[in-house]
């Protein structure tokens, strides 16, 4: 018999399809000495019996308590590290104001290395309270606080994926938050790329370096033309906002006389290791463009429903071919959960569907066609996500890392409304995804490590 580096047992969800969850009741997950998937045995199988005679009752041997079921980890594909300090504040006024009066002070903050620590321990660790195990983070300019970040994620074991913002334009960003001049911005990436490439190595997870203009309207044509080069000649991933709000929108349209989707990728941004936030004014030829290029969007639902001013047909796009995974968007969306984001992709689609305009005609309120169900949701918070990113993470499936989260339905202080022994498993999932609290996770594991438990 192989020998396995642990074996887990218990009931596990995980995305068949977007639409299908698949229910492995009472399997074992066989992890290798990678924190991989290695096996997934069924009480069928043969050899299921002959691991439990081997295993169980050993370190190394986890079951499963009654009212516990494994999820995948989540996968955060939007989050501001910084506007942590900032959550659930400043929300009423649009995008431009909120940047400018509340947010750009903030992050210009970060120079502080000593704030940053503060911010960014107990950001990475609040992530992983709420079951992400892996999140695309923006810093802020500074490329030492940066680098600070992917430290913490990777001693805290998270699969940290980062990114120097780029705010290289001196007309549009305001002296005290910006890069010194477009030089230094592309230098100051090309050396955390590097820096971050070299810590990458002492990590089990993965920590990556990603390149980020912050959006268009922050950069001059020739530091996004160079932040291209530099994603080519690394082959990093690239994030950036594109198509967020009117304002934003409007603004890429009037200074290059194209949709910011073209012009990304006129500059190289685009590939498939790209991964735009909020996209909600993508048009036809946008999302074509999107799908050809594997440019994946991070839908925000939370934060588009405060700056937005419209809601991403986020059905639509998934039919075109476009990849999709669920972002925070911290601060700009208030809650660190993606089982918060989650619960709001859904309802923001059915707002879309149904119209929201009562004044009008049923048959005229909403666009067709547009809402996802609570599988779908969950699917762009696990295995969308994943493979947004290319990397084997969101499922739990054979040669996938065991990034899971363990949720206890029967928390003195959250418990689940089961009342019945023998529930079916498929509504205890839709349960777990619209009741579940910070409370209810009781364990989360990053390849095949323990990475934060609630006792
Ligand atoms: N566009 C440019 N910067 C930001 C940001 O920090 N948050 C959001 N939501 N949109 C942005
Ligand atoms: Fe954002």
């Amino acid at each position: 018999m192989r020998e396995y580096a642990q074996i887990f047992q218990g009931t596990a969800f995980t995305s068949k399809s977007p639409k299908e969850v698949e229910i492995l009741n009472d399997y074992l997950f066989c992890i290798n000495s990678k924190g991989m998937i290695e096996k997934i045995v069924a009480p069928e199988d043969t050899v299921f019996q002959d691991l439990l005679d081997v295993y169980q009752g050993k370190e190394n041997f986890h079951r499963l308590a009654e009212g516990q079921y494994f999820l995948p980890g989540f996968v955060d594909l939007h989050v501001h590290a910084p506007q942590w300090a900032q959550s659930g504040t400043a929300l009423d006024i649009p995008l431009y104001d909120w940047l400018n009066t509340y947010t750009f002070p903030l992050e210009s903050k970060f120079s502080d290395l000593a704030f940053a620590k503060n911010v960014y321990e107990d950001v990475v660790s609040t992530l992983l309270a709420n079951g992400t195990t892996t999140a695309l983070y923006f810093a802020t300019v500074h490329k030492e606080a940066s680098l600070l970040l992917a430290e913490i994620c990777a001693e805290k074991g998270q699969r940290g994926l980062v990114g120097k913002v780029v705010m290289d334009d001196p007309e549009q960003n305001p002296t005290f938050y910006r890069d010194a001049d477009t030089q230094t911005a592309l230098a100051d990436t090309e050396e955390f790329i590097l820096a971050v490439k070299e810590l990458a190595k002492s990590t089990k997870q993965g920590v990556y370096p990603v390149v980020t203009p912050r959006f268009i309207p922050s950069c001059t044509e020739e530091g996004l033309k160079g932040l291209g080069e530099l994603a080519a000649k690394y082959d990093t991933y690239v994030q950036s906002h594109c198509s967020e709000s009117d304002w934003a929108h409007s603004y890429v349209q009037e200074r290059l006389q194209k949709n910011d989707a073209f012009a990304l990728n006129d500059f190289g941004l685009l590939r498939d290791k790209s991964v735009m936030a909020h996209c909600n004014f993508l048009d036809e030829d946008d999302a074509d463009l999107f799908a050809e290029t594997g440019t994946a969007v991070a839908h925000c639902p939370i934060s588009n429903a405060y700056f937005a001013n419209s809601v991403i047909p986020i059905a639509h796009l998934h039919s075109k071919g476009v990849e999709i995974g669920l972002g925070s968007d911290i601060s700009g969306g208030f809650s660190p959960s993606l089982f918060d984001n989650a619960r709001q992709a859904v309802m923001s689609s059915r707002m879309l569907e149904d119209g929201v305009n009562p004044t009008l005609p049923a048959e005229e309120r909403g666009v067709p066609a547009s809402r996802i169900t609570i599988n779908e949701a969950f699917y762009f918070a696990t295995a969308g996500g994943g493979e947004s990113l290319s990397l084997p993470i969101g499922r739990l499936a054979e040669s996938y890392a065991w990034d899971v989260q363990i949720i206890d339905t029967k928390i003195v202080s959250a418990k689940l409304p089961i009342f019945n022994e023998h529930e079916d498993v498929n509504d205890v999932f839709q349960k777990i995804m619209y009741l579940v609290r910070p409370e209810n996770i009781r364990e989360v594991w990053i390849q095949g490590d323990k990475v934060h438990s609630r006792s």
